[in-house]
C-alpha cells in the first residue's frame, strides 16, 4: 500500500512514543491537522518495554482523547503503595491522603498500541521508519522538517514542529546553541528491569530500601510481574541468571524472611541508566519540546510517561485555543506552565531515588538519614500525604 507523503501540515510531530501519539490524538480531536514521523517500525514502538503507572491526570487525558476504552476495561486502579525498610512494612494510602486521587497500572506498551490503532483506524498520517534528520526555520514563519522514508529524502513544511523524539532525538539539537540551557544529574547506580511470567505476590507496588540495595515489585497484569533491582552503573544483564535475580529480589523485598515472590520464567531483562535532565525553555520559536525530548527523570517516581502526557495535554489545549481565538497566549505560556510540573516531578523523583537507593559511596550517617525519612513517612500523615500527592500527581493544567 503506498503511503501518502504530505507536503505541508499545521503541526509536524517528531516521534510516535506516548508524547507524540497522545499529542496527535488530542490535536485531531480539536480538528488540527498533524503528521507524525517515527524513525522506528511499528513493532519496535509497540513492544518497547517502559513505564507501567498512569497518574489520574494521565487517565483523564486519555479519556478526553477518546483513547481509554481498553484502559478502562483492563487497567488496574491502585489506591496505594507499600514501603519496606529496616524490617518494617508501611502502606501509603492515596485516596484518604489526596482527596480521592489514585493511579492505574497500565503498561506504556498498551497505551501506545491503543493510540497507534486509533490513528490507523482514522487514516491519519503516521509514518513509521521515517527518521527526521533536520528541523529548519523554527524562528521563521514556516518550518521545514527533513526526513527519510522509503529510501528517499523528503521534506514536510509546517506551521509548528513538536519534538516528541525522546532524550536522543533530533529536535532538542535543532535549538541554536545558547538559546536553551540543560540541567542534569547522574546517579551512581542503575536498575536491572525484568519482566516475568509470574503472578505478582502483592496487590500494590512494593518499594524496598535495604543494605543490599533498592528493589521494586511492580506488575503488568495478574499473571505478569515487572520487577527492578538496583545494580552498579554499567552492570551486564547477562550476568544475572533467573535464579540469581529471584534470590536477590527476595533478599531485598523479603528482608525479614517472611515473604517470598512467586517465581516464573523471566522473559525480558535490561539495565536502565538513571539520570535527571531538564531543558529550558521547552520552546524555540515554532519548535516545541515535549516529553523525554525536554526532560528525563529517574524511574523511581514513575513520572516519565505522566510528564509526557501532561506536556502534550497542555500543548494541545494551547493549539486549540489558538485555533478558536487566534491568540498565542497559551502557546506562549506552554514552557513555563509545563516546567513548574516538571521541576516538581524532578524533585519527587530525586527524593524517592535518594531515599530508597543505597549509594555505593554513602556513609553510615547517610543511611541513618534515609531510615529516618522513611520512618517519618510511616509515622506522619503530613509526610505521607506529601508522598501520596506527588505520586498521584496534580490535575493537568
Ligand atoms: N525521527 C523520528 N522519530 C524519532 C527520532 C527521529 N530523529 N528520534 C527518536 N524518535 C522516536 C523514537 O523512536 C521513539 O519512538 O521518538 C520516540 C520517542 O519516544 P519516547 O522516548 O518514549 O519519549 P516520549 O514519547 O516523550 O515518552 C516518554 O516514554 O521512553 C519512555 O521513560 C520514558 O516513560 C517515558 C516516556
Ligand atoms: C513499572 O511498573 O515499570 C514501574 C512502576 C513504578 C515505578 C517505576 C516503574 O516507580
Amino acid at each position: 500500500m503506498t503511503v501518502p507523503h504530505p507536503h505541508h501540515t499545521r503541526v509536524a510531530v517528531i516521534g510516535a512514543g506516548p508524547a507524540g501519539l497522545l499529542l496527535a490524538r488530542l490535536l485531531q480531536r480539536s480538528g488540527i491537522g498533524c503528521v507524525v514521523l517515527e524513525s522506528r517500525d511499528r513493532a519496535y514502538v509497540e513492544q518497547r518495554q517502559r513505564a507501567g503507572i498512569l497518574e489520574q491526570g494521565t487517565v483523564e487525558a486519555l479519556r478526553e482523547a477518546g483513547a481509554a476504552e481498553r484502559l478502562d476495561r483492563e487497567g488496574i486502579p491502585h489506591d496505594g503503595i507499600e514501603l519496606r525498610f529496616d524490617g518494617r512494612r508501611h502502606r501509603v494510602d492515596f485516596p484518604s491522603l489526596t482527596g480521592g486521587r489514585r493511579v492505574w497500572v497500565y503498561a506504556q506498551t498498551e497505551m501506545v498500541k491503543d493510540l497507534v490503532a486509533l490513528r490507523a483506524a482514522d487514516g491519519e498520517p503516521l509514518l513509521f521508519e521515517a527518521p527526521v534528520h533536520a528541523v529548519e526555520g523554527a524562528d521563521t514563519d514556516t518550518c521545514v522538517v527533513r526526513y527519510t522514508h522509503g529510501g528517499r529524502e523528503r521534506t514536510l513544511t509546517c506551521d509548528y514542529v513538536v519534538g516528541c523524539d525522546g532524550y536522543h532525538g533530533v529536535a532538542r539539537r535543532a535549538v541554536p546553541e545558547g538559546a536553551s540551557r540543560t540541567f542534569e544529574r547522574a546517579y551512581p547506580y542503575s536498575w536491572l528491569g525484568v519482566t516475568a511470567d509470574a503472578p505478582p505476590a502483592y496487590d500494590e507496588l512494593v518499594y524496598a530500601h535495604s543494605d543490599r540495595g533498592f528493589a521494586l515489585a511492580s506488575m503488568r497484569s495478574p499473571s505478569v510481574s515487572r520487577l527492578y533491582l538496583q545494580v552498579p552503573v554499567g552492570d551486564d544483564p547477562s550476568a544475572w541468571s533467573d535464579q540469581r535475580i529471584w534470590d536477590e529480589l527476595d533478599a531485598r523485598l523479603g528482608a525479614d524472611g517472611s515473604w517470598r515472590l512467586h517465581r516464573g520464567p523471566i522473559t525480558a531483562k535490561a539495565v536502565l541508566p538513571m539520570r535527571s535532565s531538564v531543558t529550558e525553555p521547552m520552546r524555540h520559536g515554532r519548535l516545541f519540546l515535549a516529553g523525554d525530548a525536554a526532560h528525563i527523570v529517574p524511574p523511581t517516581g514513575a513520572k516519565g510517561l505522566n510528564l509526557a502526557a501532561a506536556d502534550v495535554t497542555v500543548l494541545a489545549r494551547a493549539f486549540a485555543h489558538l485555533e478558536t481565538t487566534g491568540s498565542t497566549e497559551r502557546l506562549d505560556a506552554y514552557s513555563d506552565t509545563c516546567l513548574r510540573r516538571v521541576w516538581r516531578a524532578e524533585h519527587f523523583s530525586y527524593f524517592m531515588t535518594t531515599v530508597l537507593h543505597t549509594d555505593p559511596g554513602q556513609s553510615g550517617f547517610d543511611g541513618r538519614l534515609q531510615l529516618s525519612q522513611l520512618d517519618r513517612i510511616a509515622g506522619s500523615p503530613f509526610a505521607a500525604a506529601d508522598l501520596a500527592e506527588n505520586y498521584t500527581g496534580p490535575p493537568i493544567g
